[in-house]
């Protein structure tokens, strides 16, 4: 009898960010395969006697190809194996999860979901930086810096460059001058404020709050690594300025 494979969710790297569901699901797996931002503290939650499979993906480095990656998950339930397959954030956001579902469910194998707190909301609760605030940001966005290899950059800069929505960049560190120029293009001011979160929720968790026309540099400056997100907007301007308390008293007088 074939097993199933559950697509877990593992949050953005502080333990404590995992749903019971995402929790339950590891402790019942006996196979783990893993990414690599998938934090020890999380993967150490797993039941005992659990084979564990890493297929960290490094920048520029896949160490495990994503066809090989649906291979084993398939090979793993095909042998009758309870597969948790554990990503960092959620698994359906800018996480490929939709891509080994689809192959395993067109290869008879039962998939099941646990969400997990994408990247982006880890980040704005650690820093207190609201991704949307009455007033200063209507609506979200969220969007990838970079594209594989051979392809260019060719995101939609007039559609992103909104000064009433906050635009959080997945996987832009390499493209950050790129991105801040396309949206500059675009008319967003230059004196738009940005933050830059690296590590976010984890004990490394580094914050560079800067501009719009002065982020490329200031991040080539401090030398951040990957994982890094970038959060664009007015919302930014939010961060230690005010404790939330004075906000949220702010927002009531508002009505
Ligand atoms: C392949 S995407 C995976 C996103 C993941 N599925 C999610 O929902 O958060 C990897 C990118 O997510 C962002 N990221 C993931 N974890 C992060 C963290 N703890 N702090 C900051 N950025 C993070 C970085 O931009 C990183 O380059």
């Amino acid at each position: 009898m074939s097993g199933k494979v559950f697509l877990i969710g593992a949050g953005p790297g502080d333990p404590e960010l995992m749903t019971l569901r995402a929790l339950r699901m590891l402790q019942e797996a006996d196979v783990v395969v893993y990414d690599r931002l998938v934090s020890a503290e999380v993967l150490s939650q797993h039941s005992e006697g659990a084979r564990l499979i890493p297929v960290g993906k490094a920048p520029k480095c896949h160490t495990v190809p994503q066809d090989r990656i649906n291979e084993i998950l398939l090979e793993e339930a095909d042998a009758g194996h309870t597969v948790a397959r554990l990503k960092g954030g959620d698994p359906m956001i800018f996480g490929r999860g939709s891509e080994e579902a689809a192959y395993l469910m067109a290869n008879d194998i039962a998939v099941e979901y646990a969400p997990g707190i994408t990247a982006a909301q880890g980040a704005s609760c650690s820093t207190g930086v609201p991704l949307t605030h009455r007033g200063l940001a209507t609506s979200v966005q969220y969007v990838t810096g970079h594209r594989q290899a051979d392809k260019v950059l060719d995101l939609d800069w007039k559609r992103l460059a909104d000064p009433e929505s906050t635009l959080v960049v997945y996987m832009g560190v390499a493209n950050i001058g790129q991105i801040a120029m396309g949206l500059m293009t675009e008319n967003l001011p230059g004196s738009t404020p940005v933050m830059a979160v690296g590590s976010a929720t984890t004990p490394e968790e580094r914050r560079l709050v800067s501009r719009l026309d002065q982020i490329a540099s200031d991040v080539r400056k401090a030398d951040l690594e990957a994982p890094t997100l970038f959060i664009i907007g007015q919302v930014v301007s939010l961060y230690a300025e005010q404790p939330m308390a004075e906000l949220f008293e702010q927002a009531q007088a508002h009505g």
